[in-house]
């Protein structure tokens, strides 16, 4: 069996790419441990350097408590099924899930046993005799899956091993790979750009936002308690409503929480209170899920929002009302179909900066870093605000309609609070 940690991890490629920027996990014996992420945050490249196929630029990958490094490949047990899989074409499936057996000179007779059990664990029992070729992408997935497996590994690295699949396939196959995982106890990172994955597949959670590892806990923990804008914006469906609030305190009583022409009011003894508090006279972000909204009758006193009902979306078991409540809402890049921030060139970023110049041996290249100091999200202008759309959960057949008014109750203990540089505002926060 096997733990996993990286220990203050960056990876600079040659060309000055920042992949991976001081990342440090541990990943208990047993565990699934889902990477999610966007494109290009450095997912592949965290498990290509677990696996020991490239070197960290900086800090430590260590496997049982040893360098990954030293210890020697065959030792590592190790298997890994990656994002672009091959299996060889004239080999029978079972040859092909049977291969690393044949190859550590396991009998024929054993061999087969293992292969059928693996294969009827993967559902492809009945397909043994037949070629890859022969076989839909699913399945052909399930072989690559029952090739990394049958060797029985400490460690299991998936690379988004269901993205070539139809939804409906891939909930089915999400159940099949946790069941084995956990049935034979094999300590698993999978890597995922699909949140919905990852909640439902993860016994915990890290999230990544170029190449900066931005919340790590169970789904519970990060869906309940984001540890940043960027956190509460990626995880979820809807996404969370994610709002500009002017705050005003009026001294143990409440802090008044301006929306445009709108207000909420947090009382005073609510636990969060304080530490809002310190932003009386400035804008923060406040988060509400669907799920901290309820439509109520129009005239409803008490924490309401009231507005126009711009557009429905009919999900089949719910809909969505998408309402105009006068409000600023707030963009996170790169989710939402938002075009990430252009990455800065050669602007400080001082000790991947340096880290790059020990590499390279020479100063005053042109780096592209990450951004080390977030930019506010408040005050950046250009595509990060526009007016909001607040997403309410209502019935299948809803007997309102576009145009229609419709009331909201908030519930107040129900608001997730950022800063402008996106962090929590939070008590007993870490
Ligand atoms: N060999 C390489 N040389 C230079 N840059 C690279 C190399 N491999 C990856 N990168 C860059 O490193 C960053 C992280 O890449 P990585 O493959 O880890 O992303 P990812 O999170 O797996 O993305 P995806 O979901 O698209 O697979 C990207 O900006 C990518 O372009
Ligand atoms: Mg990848």
């Amino acid at each position: 069996m096997s733990t996993v940690a990286l220990k203050d991890v960056s990876k600079i490629w040659p060309d000055g790419t920042v992949a991976v920027n001081h990342a440090s996990l541990d990943v208990g014996d047993g565990e699934f441990m889902v990477l999610l992420g966007p494109s290009g945050c450095g997912k592949s490249t965290i498990l290509r350097m677990i696996a020991g196929l490239e070197d960290p630029s900086e800090g430590d990958i260590l496997l049982n408590g040893s360098p990954v490094l030293e210890v020697p490949p065959r030792d590592r047990s190790i298997a890994m099924v990656f994002q672009d899989f091959a299996l060889y074409p004239h080999m029978s499936v079972s040859d092909n899930i049977g291969f690393p057996l044949k190859l550590s000179k396991v009998d024929p007779g054993p061999r087969g046993e293992r292969v059928g059990d693996v294969a009827t664990a993967l559902g492809i029992g009945d397909v043994l005799g037949r070629k890859p070729g022969q076989l839909s992408g699913g399945q052909r997935q399930r072989v690559a899956m029952g090739r990394a497996i049958i060797r029985r590994p400490g460690l299991f690295l998936m690379d988004e091993p269901l993205s070539n699949l139809d939804s409906g396939l891939r909930a089915e196959l999400r159940n099949e790979i946790t069941g084995l995982t956990r049935e034979l106890g094999v300590t698993t990172m999978y890597v995922t750009h699909d949140q919905a994955e990852a909640l439902t597949m993860a016994d915990r959670v890290a999230i990544l936002r170029r190449g900066v590892l931005q919340d790590v806990g169970t789904p519970t923990e990060v869906y309940g308690r984001p540890a940043t804008l960027y956190v509460a914006a990626f995880l979820g469906s809807p996404r969370m409503n994610l709002l500009e609030a002017a705050v005003y305190v009026h001294l143990d009583r409440y802090i008044q929480l301006n929306f445009g022409e709108q207000a909420l009011y947090l009382p005073w003894n609510d636990i969060r209170a304080r530490a809002v508090a310190h932003y009386h006279g400035e804008r923060i972000v406040v988060g509400l899920r669907a799920e901290a909204l309820t439509p109520v009758a129009i005239d409803t006193p008490g924490a309401v929002f009231r507005g126009r009902i711009r557009y429905l979306e009919h999900h089949g078991h719910e809909s969505l009302a998408y309402l105009d409540i006068g409000a600023t809402a707030v963009v996170v890049d790169e989710i939402g179909g938002t075009a990430p921030e252009a990455e800065t060139a050669g602007n400080g970023g001082g000790v991947l900066k340096n880290a790059l110049q020990r590499l390279t041996g020479r100063g005053g290249t042109a780096v592209r870093t990450l951004e080390t100091e977030a930019p506010s999200v408040l005050n950046s202008g250009r595509h990060n605000r526009r007016a909001a759309e607040l997403s309410v959960r209502l019935a299948p057949y809803p007997a309102v309609a576009p145009g229609h008014p419709l009331a909201v109750s908030v519930r107040m203990d129900a608001l997730h609070f950022f800063d402008e540089r996106g962090g929590r505002i939070d008590v007993g926060w870490r």
